[in-house]
């Protein structure tokens, strides 16, 4: 680890104790409030402060990564042999970093899968890809994440074409949305972020594993978050719909999603190496970008980030590269449970490599798809 990723490490992990022990106490005092009117405005104006607490740690976090992508230099894709004939899917593939990540794949002749939401939007994507690239292998299949039918419903299609599948880009996502279910009855942050994406690789692992070859690894790519350093998911109030909006925070919600992402992939790994499979699965962020998730953080911040980010932030189409280094990378084959910035191997959260958090996460999941009506 180099000496700036190992202050980072250190400044995310100690920044963790504080929020947990913070969070703890206030938890605790909220527990022995009594239930009189005062001890619910009390409570009331606690769990506030809490949003409060989460809003601020978060656009610290956040500007604390931007500074050092600023400070550091950003590394180059090279040397990615020919990927012809390959087929590889990318959700959210039709906008934002998807859509550079897709395009690049087209270009490098791979059969690419966008999975969306919006067919107009795919639709122009392609268009605009096709425009570039006439020969170009690109299908969307719909695909809302909001949905576990829907990804049931994907992934039957994508079956029934009977290709194989090299590459699985997971890369759509939302972010700091307000407080919402799904049609699953999910919160929705989670769901579209990490459990649709979970639920989707439960789908594809087969394939995976029979197009995998021990020459050319198939590989799983989940595309996490910085941010993930501040998450610490409940499990047991994961999906509690008695939430009142002030006891929501859909900065946290954000941040212990993308740290889901990670804990589950390394626990898919362990499977996958006890299976003796040729599939991959990594996680990474991608850098702190201009694009479309920024739309429900305040007016005020997206002025600022208008004026301010063109200097700072990366483009969609440097956010791409990242991504394409995991999925395509000759230094990434057969390395697996590795989560990657800036095309380097470092560290994630320590509660993503804790087991016991791995495998009750890994049930959880599985019990809400469950209780959804759905098989794994
Ligand atoms: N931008 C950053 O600074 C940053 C930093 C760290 C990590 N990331 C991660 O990078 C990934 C891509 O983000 P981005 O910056 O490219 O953001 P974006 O421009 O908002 O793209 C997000 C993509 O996800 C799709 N999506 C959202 N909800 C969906 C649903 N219910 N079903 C299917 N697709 C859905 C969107 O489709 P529509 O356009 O149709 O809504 C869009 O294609 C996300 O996972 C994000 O968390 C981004």
């Amino acid at each position: 680890m180099s000496y700036i990723e190992n202050k980072v490490y250190k400044f995310a992990s100690y920044l963790k104790l504080i929020l947990v022990r913070c969070f703890t106490v206030w938890l605790e005092s909220i527990h022995y409030q009594g239930r009189s009117p005062l001890s619910v405005i009390v409570k009331m104006l606690l769990n506030i402060l809490q949003l409060i607490f989460y809003y601020i740690t978060t656009y610290i976090v956040g500007a604390w990564c931007l500074l050092i992508q600023i400070c550091t230099k950003r590394n180059k894709i090279i040397g990615i042999p020919s990927q012809t004939g390959k087929v590889a899917i990318v959700t959210g593939g039709a906008s934002g970093i998807g859509f550079y990540v897709s395009k690049d794949l087209v270009s490098r002749n791979i059969h690419v899968f966008i999975g969306g939401k919006c067919k107009e939007t795919g639709e122009d994507a392609i268009k605009e890809i096709k425009t570039e690239f006439p020969d170009a292998k690109v299908d969307f299949i719909h695909l809302d994440l909001e949905s576990l039918d829907s990804v049931s419903n994907f992934v039957e299609n994508f079956l029934s074409r009977n290709l194989p599948l090299h590459i699985l880009i997971n890369n759509a996502g939302v972010m700091f949305s307000p407080l919402e279910y799904t049609c699953d009855n999910l919160e929705k942050q989670m769901q579209v972020n990490y459990l649709s994406h979970f639920y989707l690789t439960q789908l594809l692992w087969n394939k995976l594993a029979e197009t995998g070859t021990e020459q050319s690894w198939s590989r799983i790519v989940n595309v996490s978050s910085y941010m993930h350093y501040i998450g610490w998911p409940s499990l047991e109030t994961l999906n509690d719909r008695s939430r009142k909006w002030y006891e929501y925070s859909s900065h946290k919600g954000y941040a212990d999603a993308k740290l889901m992402i990670i804990a589950a992939a390394n626990k898919l790994n362990k499977q996958l190496r006890e299976d003796n499979s040729y599939v991959t699965v990594n996680s990474l962020h991608p850098g702190v970008i201009q694009s479309g998730l920024w739309k429900h953080t305040l007016a005020i911040h997206r002025i600022l980030m208008g004026i301010l980010g063109q200097y700072t932030f990366l483009t969609t189409e440097q956010g791409a590269d990242n991504v394409l280094y995991v999925a395509l990378s000759p230094e990434v084959e057969g390395q697996s449970g590795c989560y990657y910035d800036n095309m380097k191997s470092v560290k994630s959260a320590s509660l993503t490599y804790n087991e016991e958090f791995q495998n009750s996460l890994w049930n959880k999941s599985i019990s809400m798809i469950e209780n959804s009506g759905r098989k794994q």
